[in-house]
């Protein structure tokens, strides 16, 4: 296990543009190949943090550091609505962050097969998200972030629809 945390936190703090102040002086440091879990009341900020790991925003003050260098960086994020392409299948949807990576066609069938079967969803690749249940959408939404093998997963609420 590397001893270095993986992602650092370093009194991180985000003002929304409306003023709302959603984080203040937050530290975290995120050891290697451990499962973290951000517990706290609606609003607090869990998604926030999310986000700004992800980097789908900027921190107001503070920094984020990484324990390893951006190639070596496999992140996927999990958001708390599934998000599918309503007009695609199962397996279109899942396929979908192989085909931006430009990965091989017949590697990409082959993880997006091996996933859905990893989440129970094989007798699905041919559905459309409207003909599945709440926890089943999350479940192609989860198979979408495992199948590109990520070393970072980043997951927002995923498991409330499940049971
Ligand atoms: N895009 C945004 N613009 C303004 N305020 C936001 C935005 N996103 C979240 N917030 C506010 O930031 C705070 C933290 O929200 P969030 O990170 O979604 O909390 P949690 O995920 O813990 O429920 C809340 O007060 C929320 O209203
Ligand atoms: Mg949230």
């Amino acid at each position: 296990m590397n001893e270095r945390p993986v992602i650092t936190l370093s009194q991180i703090s985000k003002v929304y543009a409306n003023g709302t102040v959603a984080l203040q002086d937050v530290n975290i440091a995120i050891p290697d190949a451990q499962f973290v879990c951000l517990v706290g009341p609606s609003g607090c900020g869990k998604s926030t943090v999310l986000q700004l790991i992800a980097g789908l925003g900027r921190v107001s003050s503070g920094s984020i550091d990484w324990g390893f260098p951006p190639p070596a960086r496999k992140l996927a994020f999990v958001f708390q609505d599934a998000a599918l392409m309503p007009w695609a299948t199962v397996r279109e949807n899942v396929r979908l962050p192989l085909k931006l990576a430009k990965v091989s066609q017949k590697d990409a069938n082959s993880l997006v097969q091996q996933t859905l079967a990893l989440v129970g969803l094989e007798k699905f690749e041919q559905s459309y998200p409207r003909e599945l249940s709440g926890g089943m959408k999350m479940r192609v939404s989860i198979a979408r972030a495992l199948v590109t093998q990520p070393n970072i997963l980043l997951m927002d609420e995923p498991f409330g629809a499940l049971r």
